[in-house]
């Protein structure tokens, strides 16, 4: 008996040794210790002895018993450790690899030709004036000069949302806010989106950009206005830059110009770009009309100002050389970060 029990040892020690997985080890333990297993079977064979003889074999059988399952036990945990290594191992992080880079967005060159204009008049003790999309026809076109049913209206084809209330069709109504507000002397440039019926083309689109400047102060002349424009034109475009004024006429200024910048692929002499002109047309100007003024509730014989107003999608346009204003609205990263 007691050799069989030293065999079944031995031979459950080599098993669990040549085990070489987990199912392999679980196999061994059926065999051992299983209810169908050789422990079992020695255990059956115990009625061949006296009642005197039992406890002796009964203990004998148990500490091999013991010895085979810490034997297992042992074994189940070298196997578990391993598991959890080659799961360690196998999910590392390797942290050498190069990342996925994120793709870095750019700025749009209307935010671009925004910023640099902004720049340029908060050189000049300009501030920027911002007002409502949504605005009143009073604001947009009546105190303004242009009042209901004035053929000026119709250059400027409008989104009403009401007899009253209308899709600002340019960015002076912030002027006029500016005005009536009856903080002078004013400086201010108002940029800002601008909404008017056009087909989107080229050159247009019902939604656009301006930035319009307005200053009002005592003793504000056209050499003051000629000035401004052509210190702005030079920081935009170059400093050989010239401007040309164009006898224009605007309801809200008086006089009123279409001020034309020399082009800055020819600087003037003519090419393919300015269509031969040597100049391109940029923005609109003038002085202030005085009733504009009288009906802001400043005096024209006290007060005098100017103003202009350009589209940001035309200086972007002419600063990066953009064939068509469509680029500046498909949103293709790849064209708009050549800005
Ligand atoms: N408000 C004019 C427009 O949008 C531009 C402008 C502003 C012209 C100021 C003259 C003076 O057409």
């Amino acid at each position: 008996m007691k050799e069989r029990l030293e065999q079944i040892a031995r031979e459950a020690a080599e098993a669990i040794a040549g085990a070489d997985s987990m199912r392999k080890l679980e196999e061994a333990r059926l065999r051992f210790l299983g209810k169908k297993g050789e422990m079992t079977a020695v255990l059956r064979g115990m009625a061949a002895f006296t009642r005197e003889e039992r406890p002796a074999i009964g203990q004998l059988v148990n500490s091999v018993r013991e010895k085979i399952e810490s034997l297992f036990t042992q074994a189940e945990a070298l196997f578990s450790r391993k598991a959890l290594e080659d799961r360690i191992k196998n999910e590392t992080l390797d942290i050498t690899l190069p990342g996925k880079q994120a793709a870095l967005g750019h700025k749009h060159p209307i935010t671009l030709v925004a910023e640099e204009i902004g720049e340029v008049f908060l050189g000049m003790g300009y501030e920027i004036a911002e007002g409502p999309e949504i605005e009143l026809d009073l604001f947009n076109f009546e105190l303004l000069n242009i009042p209901k049913g004035h053929p000026a209206r119709d250059v400027q084809d409008s989104f009403f949302i009401d007899e009253n209330i209308v899709l600002r069709t340019h960015t002076s109504p912030v002027q006029v806010r500016a005005m009536l507000s009856g903080k002078l002397p004013i400086r201010i440039i108002c940029p800002g989106k601008t909404y008017r019926i056009d087909e989107m083309d080229a050159t247009h689109s019902p939604v656009f950009h301006q930035v319009e400047a307005l200053v009002v102060d005592k003793g504000v002349t056209m050499g003051d206005l000629i000035g401004t424009l052509k210190k702005f034109a030079e920081s935009i475009f170059g400093g050989d830059t010239v401007i040309r004024l164009r006898p224009h006429h605007f309801q809200f200024t008086e006089p009123s110009a279409e001020v034309d910048v020399s082009c800055w692929e020819c600087g003037g002499k003519g090419c393919r770009v300015c269509k031969n002109e040597g100049f391109i047309e940029l923005l609109g100007a003038g002085m202030v009309n005085p009733k504009v003024l009288s009906m802001c509730g400043i005096d024209p014989d006290v007060y005098s100002g100017f103003a202009f107003g350009m589209g940001l999608e035309r200086v972007a346009m002419c600063k990066y050389n953009i064939s068509s204003l469509r680029w500046l609205y498909d949103n293709d990263i790849r064209y708009l970060s050549q800005a």
